[in-house]
């Protein structure tokens, strides 16, 4: 089954030429941002930042190097506490370097608030976070990130990264998805 034929949404929000013109926006940003910077560690959360951090780094002009890390969510069942463990932590050392944390979407801001406050610990010279889709209306947190690229709305989306089930990564554009499709995914 051909998956980028099929009808998967119920809106498209962001088309593939509107998200790389924003990334390039983005990138802009990181530039001057970075513009002086000896040390830029870009650090992409795992699997969601492919597709945003494939097409940033294209555009950014200042040098750096690329770490990772896979960070997972479990709800507590009874206590509704919200636990994030670290699947796989950075390679790199960040103490002294400039760590931009490359993410796709912040909701809650739960997952980041986590991952910034343990990052932090560690003695970075600086530490951002820019996210390609911001939900404000789903913070659970005071959660703020430094720059973002779209607004979302309180909706679950799919594609360029954001997945159901860890399917729909690869659609070019940004959707609400439909939920009647869920089985098929
Ligand atoms: P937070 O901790 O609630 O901010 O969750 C952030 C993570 O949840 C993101 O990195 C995504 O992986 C996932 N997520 C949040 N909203 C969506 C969505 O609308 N579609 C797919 N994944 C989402
Ligand atoms: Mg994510």
């Amino acid at each position: 089954m051909n998956n980028l034929n099929k009808q998967w949404t119920t809106e498209i929000l962001f088309n593939k030429e509107q998200i790389e013109e924003k990334i390039k926006e983005i990138a802009f940003w990181v530039n001057k941002e970075y513009a002086n910077s000896q040390d830029l560690i870009l650090i992409g959360l795992l699997k969601g930042c492919i597709p945003f951090l494939a097409e940033l780094m294209k555009h950014i002009e200042v040098p750096h190097i690329l770490d990772f890390m896979i960070a997972s969510s479990y709800k507590g069942g009874q206590t509704s506490s919200n636990n994030i463990k670290i699947i796989m932590d950075l390679e790199q050392d960040i103490s002294n370097k400039d760590v931009l944390i490359v993410e796709d979407i912040v909701d809650s801001g739960i997952t980041l608030q986590k991952i910034v406050e343990t990052l932090s610990t560690r003695k970075p010279r600086s530490l951002k976070v820019v996210t390609l889709l911001d939900k404000p209306e789903g913070r659970k947190t005071g959660f703020k990130v430094d720059h973002f690229g779209f607004i979302a709305p309180n909706k679950f989306l799919v594609g360029f990264g954001l997945d159901v089930k860890e399917k729909l990564r690869n659609l070019p554009y940004i959707g609400v998805f439909d939920k009647t499709k869920f089985d098929e995914c």
